[in-house]
């Protein structure tokens, strides 16, 4: 194992249900906000669906063997809540549960450790039907749904997600409007936060009903580590709102803060309606965070630009991928102050990629150097954290394969595999080759 990583550390690749399996109506798959939002004319810049992705769906034997291939140790998927529940509760469909429990034995015989996520986004039509996560009866179903797949998975998963990014659902989806369900508004954003944590918390609660005590169960977080424009005040302060906003919304709840008061005060009459208990219920013990990690965010004072009163700007001075500024060193950044100021007893980075627009060459290889510099730069960044005492058990790719990369469909590619969508033919990327031979210990970072 390469140094400073110890021999039980787990390199992976992730990937979510959605974004690859296609095959959207079989298997008694009911429709996702996902299917209903593509519709919408302009929503998703290519014109496409995830149908048929990656066809996945029918394909998997052939890219777990892919996986084994590169010698990955896990792999991170998504379970398709819509296949388990077509309508969001109810009755359950056990082909869609056959289907995961097919995948889950391919992986074990395969020798690599299966890291379910309950939710990556695609909650069932008819849920958003009666709200969707503005809802609080959705979250009551969310926990419905985590038990029926654990009762039928819980003997063979042994790591186990609820939530993928709750902030891009809450506010992706509600209240910028470019993710599934295309909502605009603020109040219904943050009442959708609250009621995926209090889902998170539920979900947790029923997770240790019914899984054995060894069982490992967590959330996953986007992180965008916040830096002033200019060393200012004004910008300094625009830095901790934004912060707030992106992170501390999500964390401090989970730890056991409650929501950061300066963010309920400047959300005023938006903020959202919980019960007494709620609180209690989204600070459950979990077993490690998952940090999904792509860029950090500069920001200055912007007092027209409610309600944050906050301006990304452009950092000159960085790279960029085909959709973002390069900064490795806010992965370190993010790790040290997650490890020093919440009590989260371990982390795994559960996403970690970028997107380049390369194509196959003549040779019929695909030269990515870019991506190549990128994962080497933020493993970099993680062997920082873990010398500096982090907790951190694992690095999974985002992503395994090229697939449907939501609002922007197929025009950008985050795959260590390349995908030929008209023949779906695999090819690996001169990254996954890479990443297989660093995980083997022949080629440095
Ligand atoms: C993350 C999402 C994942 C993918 C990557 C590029 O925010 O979780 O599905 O879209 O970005």
């Amino acid at each position: 194992m390469p140094e400073p990583f110890p021999s039980d550390f787990v390199w992976g690749a992730a990937t979510s249900a959605y974004q690859i399996e296609g095959a959207v109506r079989e298997g008694g798959r009911g429709e996702s906000i996902w299917d209903r939002f593509a519709q919408v004319p302009g929503a998703i810049e290519d014109g496409s669906s995830g149908d048929p992705a990656c066809d996945h769906y029918h394909r998997f034997g052939q890219d777990v063997q892919l996986m084994a291939d590169l010698g990955l140790g896990a792999y991170s998927f998504s379970v398709a809540w819509p296949r388990v529940l077509p309508r969001g509760r109810g009755a359950v469909n056990n082909a869609g549960l056959d289907y995961y429990s097919r995948l889950v034995d391919a992986l074990l015989a395969a020798g690599i450790t299966p890291h379910l996520k309950l939710y990556h986004w695609d909650l069932p039509q008819a849920l958003q039907g009666w709200g969707g996560w503005d809802n609080r009866d959705t979250a009551k179903a969310f926990a419905d749904y985590t038990e029926a797949v654990a009762r039928r998975l819980g003997d063979r998963v042994s790591h186990w997600t609820t939530h993928v990014e709750p902030w891009c659902v809450a506010f992706l989806g509600h209240y910028f409007g470019i993710h599934a369900p295309g909502i605009r508004d603020l109040d219904t954003a943050l009442q959708a936060t609250h009621h995926l944590l209090l889902s998170h918390g539920w979900g947790v609660q029923v997770l240790r009903d019914w899984l054995p005590v060894e069982v490992q169960v967590g959330i996953g977080l986007n992180f965008e580590p916040t830096y002033p424009a200019r060393d200012r005040e004004a910008d300094l302060a625009a830095a901790r709102r934004y912060d707030g906003f992106f992170q501390r919304w999500f964390l401090d709840p989970l730890a056991g803060r409650g929501y950061p008061e300066e963010m309920w005060d400047l959300y005023g009459p938006a903020v959202p309606e919980m019960e007494p208990e709620d609180l209690d219920v989204v600070a459950q013990r979990i077993d490690f965070l998952g940090v999904n990690y792509y860029n950090s965010a500069t920001v200055a004072d912007d007092p027209g630009a409610e309600p944050l009163r906050v301006r990304r700007v452009p950092n000159p001075d960085r790279e960029r991928t085909a959709d973002r500024e390069i900064s490795p060193e806010g992965l370190n950044d993010i790790l040290m102050r997650l490890y020093q100021e919440y009590e989260f007893p371990a982390f795994y980075i559960t996403e970690n990629g970028a997107a380049f627009e390369e194509r196959p060459s003549g040779d019929g290889a695909v030269h990515d150097e870019g991506r190549c510099r990128f994962l080497q730069a933020h493993i970099a960044q993680a062997a920082r954290a873990l010398e500096q005492g982090v907790p951190l058990r694992g690095y999974f790719c985002w992503s395994l394969l090229d697939n449907f990369e939501w609002s922007k469909g197929y025009t950008i590619r985050y795959g260590i595999t390349y995908v030929d969508y008209a023949t779906q033919t695999r090819t690996l990327k001169d990254s996954a080759l890479w990443y297989r031979d660093f995980i083997q210990g022949v080629a440095p970072l």
